[in-house]
Order: structure tokens, then C-alpha cells, then sequence
């Protein structure tokens, strides 16, 4: 599922811990944040929330509700781009990312917008924040594919947030996983199990150590996880291809956006519906 390849690397599907995950993906983030700005952050935009490659802006889709006056967190917020738009809408936007490299973007691009999102280095399986902090938490594309204890991590937004508060996160579609990560036609055909959900790691020949991990979930396994920390699922959005959207990030292509939706877009509220 990578969109990226830095160096010579070998390719499993086999369990990983969660430290193992966190040690291979923190440096790895390091060693791609410039490539990862200079390739995306345009589309992006410094003060710009896209919530995938699709291009489906927050403010088309809306799942957030109004952030204004609220206090917001993004997790794996990266350069802080959907953070510093949340700010120009009142929002009171914070970041919190595991790569010291993006958050050093995220703060280049402070000081050229003048729209600062103040920032933390840590990771989503144990967020430096008291309970009830905040009224929102979000992320897009951030953290959750990276972390290999999914429980702890909803866990933790769950305690960080407000009863009543809003939870919503982009992924990669988990329909995906059955495909080669390719964004030609090869990447249509179905090779994989869909309920195999054996991490994706990458292996570095040279160290022999595991430097990058992506984990998978099915659908069902994203459900349960959210009803077990006590969210109600208020949304899933599965944005279309946009027609003459002809931008290729990774695996997401035009090609494959007509067929199969490549992001999945959850929106939650903590606790019981209607309440
Ligand atoms: C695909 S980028 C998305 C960043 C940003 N949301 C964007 O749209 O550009 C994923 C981000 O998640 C961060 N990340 C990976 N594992 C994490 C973890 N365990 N806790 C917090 N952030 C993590 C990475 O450092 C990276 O900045």
C-alpha cells in the first residue's frame, strides 16, 4: 500500500508490534516528509483540507460539523495543512505527529502563512493530552494504517474527547487491500485475500530491519472497533473520482477510481445515538 520506496527494500505480510510499527515508521516519515511536501503539497495546500486523493474537501463534505470555538486535535497531522484550514474557521486546531521531520514542514509553513497550528511530537497509542481536552478529533490519512494496536489508539481518542464529541478519519478503502497497490489496470485485479490482515512490511536489505509498516482492517474490523469505545458510526463516505481528476498519488488513479473507491471516510460521535 506504500506510495513511496526510499531504498532498497524487501516486501511480507506478517504480524508486527506495535513498537516495531512505531520504530520503522517514525524515521521512515523522516527520511520521506520532504519528498512527501514537495510531491503533495500543492494539492494539499497550506491551508487546505483534503481528506484524501480523490480530492473531497471538508468543506464539501462536512463531516466535522461546525469546528468553530471548538477544540480540535488532528492526529498524524504531518505539515498541519487540515489543521490550519480548522483554524481559519475558528477552530482552536492542534497537531500531533510521530515524525519530527513533518513537523518541522508544519512549522515552515506557519511562519509563511502566518496561520500557526501549535504541534506535538508523540504518537496516537498514547496522546500527551488530559482527559475530556477535546470536542473533535480527526485525521486524514494520519496514523491509524501505521499504528499496529488500533484498540489503544481509539481508546485514547475516546478519552481525549468530550462525551458528545465528534471522531472522523480517512484510510486507505479497505477494499483496496485485495488489489496490487498499482494505479494502472494490473492494479483491478483482485490477488489478495480481503480478510487477510497480515501487516504490509517493508524490509531494509541493507540493516535486515523492518522500516516501514502499513496495517489493514476490514470494514467489519473498523466497526468494531469503534463500537467497542463506546462511538456511534454517524457517517461513511466513499468518494468518487472526480471526472477529469487525472492526478496519480501512489496506488490512486483515474483508472482505478472509475472501478473501486480508494478512501474511506469514517465519521463517529462519542457515545450513544441521539445523545
Ligand atoms: C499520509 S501522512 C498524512 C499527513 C497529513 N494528514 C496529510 O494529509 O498530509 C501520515 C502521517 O501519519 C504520521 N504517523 C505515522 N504513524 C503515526 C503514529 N503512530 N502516531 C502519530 N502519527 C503517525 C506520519 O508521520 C505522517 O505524517
Amino acid at each position: 500500500m506504500s506510495d513511496h520506496r526510499p531504498q532498497r527494500v524487501r516486501v511480507e505480510r506478517r504480524p508486527v508490534s506495535e513498537s516495531e510499527s512505531r520504530h520503522a515508521n517514525g524515521p521512515d516519515w523522516d527520511r520521506y516528509a520532504d519528498e512527501y511536501q514537495s510531491t503533495h503539497g500543492e494539492f494539499l495546500g497550506d491551508i487546505g483540507f483534503v481528506w484524501g486523493p480523490e480530492g473531497l474537501t471538508e468543506e464539501e463534505a462536512g463531516v466535522l460539523g461546525d469546528v468553530r470555538d471548538r477544540d480540535v486535535l488532528e492526529v498524524g497531522s504531518g505539515a498541519g495543512q487540515c489543521s490550519r484550514w480548522v483554524r481559519t474557521q475558528g477552530g482552536r486546531a492542534v497537531g500531533l505527529d510521530l515524525s519530527h521531520r513533518q513537523l518541522q514542514h508544519s512549522r515552515r509553513i506557519d511562519l509563511e502563512t502566518g496561520v500557526v497550528v501549535p504541534s506535538v511530537r508523540g504518537t496516537a497509542t498514547a496522546l500527551p493530552f488530559a482527559d475530556g481536552s477535546f470536542d473533535v478529533v480527526f485525521s486524514s490519512f494520519g496514523a491509524l494504517q501505521f499504528v499496529s494496536d488500533l484498540d489503544r489508539a481509539v481508546a485514547e481518542t475516546a478519552r481525549v474527547l468530550r462525551p458528545g464529541g465528534r471522531y472522523a478519519f480517512s484510510i486507505t478503502h479497505p477494499t483496496r487491500w485485495m488489489f496490487p497497490d498499482h494505479p494502472g489496470e494490473e492494479g483491478l485485479t483482485a490477488t489478495q485475500s480481503y480478510w487477510d490482515r497480515r501487516p504490509y512490511v517493508e524490509i531494509d536489505d541493507a540493516s535486515g530491519e523492518v522500516s516501514y509498516v502499513e496495517h489493514h482492517r476490514t470494514l467489519g474490523d473498523w466497526v468494531r472497533v469503534l463500537a467497542d469505545h463506546g462511538f456511534t458510526i454517524t457517517d461513511l463516505l466513499e468518494p468518487t473520482w472526480p471526472e477529469g481528476h487525472d492526478r496519480v498519488w501512489g496506488g490512486w488513479s483515474e483508472v482505478r477510481g472509475r472501478f473501486t473507491p480508494g478512501t474511506a471516510i469514517f465519521g463517529a460521535r462519542r457515545g450513544p445515538a441521539g445523545v
